[in-house]
């Protein structure tokens, strides 16, 4: 069990240059944790317990108005982390965390993760690094809901979809599993309805294929320049 855990740390992004023995160090205080689909991981405010890495399945980030609305800021998937702001910060929680499709995540002690932090250099610099990439997908976000209309949101919400959680079929094609209408509307500010039928459009504009719960886009795509 702990060598399996050893390993799947290893694989995580963050962690990836510990040495095997701090790995077997970090495996031992963490704890696996299973969510079913639409589970609450942690809701926005809470306090904070500790850093997630998740080892597979897909999480979505969001926040939700006095009126139940949600914005959903982003989706992150296996070897990917979350919860380290409230850590860093010592705040609660900036946003919830909820299952979007069943998901494994080892939640790591807040010790532990300041222990490394302080530690290693590198774990910093990554970590930077992805807080970076993080404000810039978030600046992206908002360039796209003040000045895209909802076809070109969706347009560029399945590119992101697909660039960030796809899987590259080696025949010209990516799939990626579609959230829920209603999680996509979530993420571009619109209602269920609307991308019912616009993803319609889409499908018969030939720019995805629907196919059960999987989308598939042209590979081409992924290296469009983000405008
Ligand atoms: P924390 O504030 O501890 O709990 C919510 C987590 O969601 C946060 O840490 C980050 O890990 C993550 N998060 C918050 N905002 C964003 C964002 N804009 N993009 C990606 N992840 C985010």
């Amino acid at each position: 069990m702990c060598a399996a855990l050893t390993e799947l740390l290893g694989k995580a992004s963050l962690f990836g240059e510990l040495e095997l023995v701090e790995l077997e160090a970090l495996a031992h205080t963490a704890e696996l944790r299973e969510f079913a689909r639409d589970e609450v991981i942690f809701a926005a405010h809470e306090p904070a317990d500790g850093l997630y890495v998740i080892v597979n399945g897909r999480v979505k980030v969001c926040v939700s108005s006095a009126g139940g609305k949600e914005l959903i800021l982003a989706t992150l998937g296996p070897a990917q982390f979350f919860g380290e702001m409230a850590l860093l910060d010592d705040a609660t929680r900036s946003a919830s965390v909820i299952a979007q499709l069943p998901t494994t995540a080892y939640r790591i002690r807040r010790d532990d993760f300041e222990r490394l932090l302080e530690q290693h250099t590198t774990i910093a610099r990554k970590l930077l690094r992805e807080l970076s990439l993080r404000l810039r997908r978030a600046n992206a976000q908002m360039e796209s809901l003040a000045t895209l209309d909802v076809v070109g949101r969706l347009a560029r919400y399945f590119i992101d979809l697909a660039r960030q959680h796809g899987q590259i079929l080696g025949n010209g094609w990516v799939a990626v599993r579609r959230p829920t209408h209603q999680d996509i509307a979530n993420s571009i500010g619109t209602s269920r309805e609307t991308v019912t039928r616009l993803i319609n459009d889409l499908e018969q504009r030939g720019l995805v294929v629907n196919e059960g719960k999987m989308s598939y886009l042209r590979e081409a795509v992924l290296s469009e320049t983000e405008e």
